[in-house]
């Protein structure tokens, strides 16, 4: 099944300012948003897309031909690398996977089917799942999902993982759930017991906060004055980061220099906490969890 695009109408009204202008959208997956953007420029735009994942690079080659459209793989951590700075009209941010990712076992995002021990968005990359496994201690796996997952058990969690990988026990993604479900005493109802520790091993190993964080710095100085900043988010941590970024900064100078403390407000705030509506809820389940802010260059 393809991905559906989350907040798409809401997200392409606030990105596009400037039908002639220069948009890159940052997140491509299966295109759902740069399809919008295309329909909704005329043929002087010109809309960049980057994705980091080789699937998506794959699939824009074979299915968007427009000659104001291009595709790189990329990180957005490298934004700065694809467009000078202050040209960009628009920039979007769509954070996470792409239901595509959950679809394909074989990616080894999956806690429903078996899939190997992977979890990289790109595959180009070296460290998996797997390698991770083999050289971390129970300690920092602990912390890592409790920090990415918010997961309460995370201790109790990340013992069991490390005793079972040790004595061959996880040889796929299937195995790894079930221990998680075996192991945790509090089971949510509305999801599976294993979602909060695979979303925290996968932020992790794709060190997702720490791109988000350099690709949205970056975004700030490709934007030209009056373009926008356009950020979806899946969960708390991505949010409050997009927030952190556009937030003013305060400058306060030492008592012994005669100058006032400043703020420094480069963007203002278009829109926040944009959520989907009851029927794209209904529509699409995944994006109960999505929340848009934008941004405007000053
Ligand atoms: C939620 S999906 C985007 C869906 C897209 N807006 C659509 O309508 O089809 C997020 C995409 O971001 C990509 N991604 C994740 N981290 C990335 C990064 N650091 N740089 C570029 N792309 C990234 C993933 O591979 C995935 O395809």
């Amino acid at each position: 099944m393809l991905h559906s695009p989350v907040l798409l109408e809401e997200s392409i009204d606030y990105l596009i300012t400037n039908t002639s202008g220069k948009y890159i959208d940052a997140t491509f997956g299966r295109g759902g948003h740069s399809k919008k953007i295309l329909e909704s420029i005329s043929k002087d735009g010109r809309l960049l897309a980057i994705d980091k994942d080789l699937e998506a690079i794959r699939f824009a080659q074979k299915n968007f031909k427009e000659k104001n459209f291009s595709i790189k793989h990329a990180g957005f951590e490298n934004l700065d690398m694809l467009c000078p700075s202050e040209e960009a009209d628009g920039i979007l941010f769509d954070f996470g996977l792409c239901s595509t990712h959950y679809d394909d076992s074989s990616r080894g995002f999956s806690f429903n089917e078996a899939g190997p021990l992977d979890m990289r968005i790109d595959t180009t990359q070296s460290k998996k799942l797997e390698d991770l496994f083999q050289d971390i201690d129970a300690q920092t796996l602990a912390n890592i999902i409790f920090k990415y997952g918010e997961e309460k058990e995370a201790r109790k969690i990340s013992g069991a993982i490390i005793d079972s990988y040790k004595r061959g026990k996880i040889l796929n993604t299937l195995d790894l759930a079930e221990i998680i479900k075996k192991t945790k005493t509090q089971s949510p109802k509305k999801i599976h017991p294993a979602t909060k520790t695979f979303q925290a091993l996968r932020i992790f190993l794709n060190d997702e906060i720490n791109n988000l964080e350099i690709g949205l710095r970056k975004s700030k100085d490709l934007i030209k004055t009056g373009g926008r900043v356009v950020c979806i988010s899946f969960h708390s941590l991505e949010d409050r980061s997009v927030k952190q970024t556009f937030a003013p900064k305060k400058i306060s100078y030492p008592k012994e220099i005669p100058l006032n403390n400043r703020v420094i407000k480069d963007f203002k705030i278009v829109a926040k906490k944009i959520r989907p509506s009851i029927d794209e809820l209904q529509r699409n389940k995944r994006s109960r969890s999505a929340i848009m802010r934008v941004f405007e260059k000053i």
